[in-house]
């Protein structure tokens, strides 16, 4: 698979090391930074990530940083990406099967090292159920229509 990934400051250490673990289990990575522990700014590669998947230049996309809040709630913003916090495998599981999730999103300083791993191998290998859950995502789909075409107060 194609995987594009992306970190703030509070992310880095443990994106590098999901850079790893993807790369040996064979996949192609996009990575689009941040490349140290440097202060910075989250919603610049939940963007670039979104986007990256938006565009179909990336099959999936995986965002870290400190809580995994502030990622989850930028990706999200963008139509077609369907970002899923996850902080066990359960949720990995489910946000594949259930919501077609196209983005996961991880907290560096909520989860291990070897949790983060297992959560990002169940979260590849999941595939979406489809069947009742269609309708679902399709309805995800209209709302965000919806939403988009309306103005900003
Ligand atoms: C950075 O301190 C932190 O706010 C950020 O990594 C993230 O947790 C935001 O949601």
């Amino acid at each position: 698979m194609k995987i594009a990934i992306g970190a703030d400051h509070a992310g880095y250490p443990l994106k590098e090391k999901i850079k790893e673990f993807l790369m040996k289990e064979g996949h192609e990575v996009i990575d689009f930074g941040t490349h140290s522990t440097e202060s910075t700014h989250y919603p610049l590669f939940a963007k670039e990530v979104a986007k990256a998947v938006q565009e179909g230049k990336a099959d999936r996309g995986i965002l870290i940083c400190g809580t995994g809040i502030g990622m989850s709630i930028t990706a999200n913003k963008f139509p077609g990406i369907r970002a899923a916090l996850c902080t066990n495998e359960y949720m990995a599981r489910m946000s594949r099967l259930h919501n077609n999730a196209n983005v996961l999103c991880l907290g560096e300083r909520v989860l291990g090292v070897e949790l983060a791993l297992s959560i990002v191998k169940v979260w590849l290998e999941t595939p979406f159920e489809g069947g009742r859950h269609e309708k679902r995502i399709k309805l995800i789909s209209e709302i965000e229509h919806e939403a988009c075409s309306k103005d900003l107060p």
